[in-house]
């Protein structure tokens, strides 16, 4: 199977249009070493055509332009995009739906919650049933759903794990977490039985997640803060990293001490947020992420296994 990072940015992305932390204004004046970013996405095919997308940013035309894979040029109106499958219904996953709206009818694949969500707080789905429509695969989220397969992406298996996370702020059960709000995903090969390990919102390391990180051969992992407070250090928040469903990497129980703790061959933080100092080359953070053998993704990054 291939990977390909479409956006390997958290929400706003890298740099974020009215920011001007160290980052931001380093990556437009060149004072930093670092590439900007798209929003978070990715897409996974076993064929190099057919592509089943994981979010939908709202950078999703420009991904599709930066990556000619997803356009095969079969016919006079055509997309490598098979599928969209959603990890939750943050606007950083769901808006680029909107984008898709002049093709055909969208296999959309996620959580009851989260097509509560996009029928109610954000009726994503109603607004395109004006245009293609959507035709909603459900994700069962219980502990013995089976592994979802896609018709066109042959030979992979999709598991969806429940997190324990949080909804986005304007879901009306924003302060009621569901299961299904959050997913992680387990990325199976069937048949080079490799697996990846997928969650770019992650905020708790429950038993079946920690279980799941140990048996894949990749952990594409939530990358968003490297400190627990580092939005409200910077004055841009109120809202501690935890507050949004994300673990940090620094500190006690950061995902630096999880990853440690993985044997996975391949470990790679993506949503990563626009006030990470890891997104500087030449930071001292990013030199410890390197000391653990962490991976920084980036927009166009391959993995295959
Ligand atoms: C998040 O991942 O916490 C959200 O995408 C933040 C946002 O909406 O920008
Ligand atoms: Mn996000
Ligand atoms: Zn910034």
């Amino acid at each position: 199977m291939k990977i390909i990072v479409l956006g390997s940015a958290a929400g706003g992305g890298f740099p974020q249009w009215n920011c001007n932390c160290r980052n931001c204004n380093g990556v437009r004046n060149g004072s930093i070493n670092a590439r900007a970013r798209t929003q978070s996405s990715i897409a996974v095919s076993s064929n190099d055509s057919d592509w089943v997308l994981i979010n939908a940013s709202p950078d999703i035309l420009t991904q599709i332009r930066a990556n000619p894979a997803l356009q095969p040029a079969r016919g006079k109106r055509d997309t490598g995009i098979a599928a969209v499958m959603l990890m939750d219904a943050q606007i950083d996953h769901v808006t680029g739906l909107l984008m898709l709206r002049e093709g055909k009818p969208l296999p959309l694949y996620c959580t009851s919650a989260v097509w509560d969500d996009l029928t109610g707080g954000l009726p994503l789905v109603h607004v395109l049933s004006h245009y293609c429509g959507v035709q909603w695969h459900m994700l069962a989220v219980n502990h013995t759903a089976a592994p979802v397969e896609l018709p066109q992406i042959a030979d992979i298996s999709f598991t969806p794990l429940s997190l324990s996370s949080k909804a986005p702020p304007y879901s009306p059960h924003r302060e009621m977490p569901q299961p299904g709000d959050n997913l992680g995903l387990v990325i199976e090969d069937r048949k080079t039985g490799k697996k990846v390990f997928y969650a770019p919102g992650l905020g708790e390391i429950e038993p079946h997640v920690l279980k799941a990180m140990h048996a894949a051969d990749c952990i594409l992992v939530d990358g968003t803060f490297w400190t627990a407070d580092e939005m409200i250090q910077l004055g841009f928040s109120k809202k501690m990293a935890a507050d949004m469903g994300h673990l940090p990497q620094s500190g006690k129980g950061g995902m630096i001490e999880v990853l440690d703790a993985i044997p996975a061959k391949r470990k790679v933080l993506i949503h990563i947020n626009n006030t990470n100092p890891i997104l500087d080359e030449n930071s001292a953070e990013r030199e410890t992420l390197a000391q653990h053998g962490i991976e920084v993704a980036f927009d166009g990054m391959e993995i295959t296994l």
